[in-house]
């Protein structure tokens, strides 16, 4: 199974549970404060349904499909609209890491090397819009 295959098969496993969107921002706002008071104002119900689709199009880009919605996500999160500096990328994918290892019973460490670089072109190119 490739790579894409392996990471999509996980996330099923794992999404359908409401909890692991709940779990993904205490685990991602536990790691810095930073990012909580970004998400201060935010009504987290709504933003937990659009992670769910957030990172099912980071799974279909490595599937294969154009790279539309991920520039979308380039443009929103860039300096000049959310303004979220690329640094902030590594503890994202770290929490979803921590997340996925919680709630996907197939878990392995070799998965999660799979999954870093299955998301990582998608990643780069949203981060490289920062400044644009
Ligand atoms: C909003 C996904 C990384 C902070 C959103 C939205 C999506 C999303 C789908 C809804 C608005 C839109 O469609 O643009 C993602 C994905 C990420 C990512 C897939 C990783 C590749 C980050 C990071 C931060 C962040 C690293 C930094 C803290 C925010 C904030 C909002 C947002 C503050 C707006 C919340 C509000 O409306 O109050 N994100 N995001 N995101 N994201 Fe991200």
């Amino acid at each position: 199974m490739s790579d894409a295959d392996l990471v999509f098969q996980s996330y099923g496993r794992s999404c359908s549970n409401a909890v692991f969107f709940e779990d993904f921002y205490t685990i991602f706002m536990g790691k810095s404060s930073d990012v909580s008071a970004m998400f201060a104002n935010t009504n987290m119900e709504s933003q937990r349904a659009l992670l769910r689709s957030g990172i099912l199009w980071l799974v279909m880009h490595a599937r294969g499909l154009p790279d539309t919605k991920i520039r979308a996500l380039g443009e929103s999160h860039s300096k000049k609209k959310m303004n979220i500096k690329p640094m902030y990328y590594s503890l994202w994918l770290d929490a979803l890491m921590e997340t996925l290892s919680r709630h996907d019973p197939k878990w392995t460490s070799e998965l999660e090397q799979v999954w870093r670089r299955t998301l990582r072109p998608s990643i780069d190119l949203i981060q490289s819009m920062y400044d644009k």
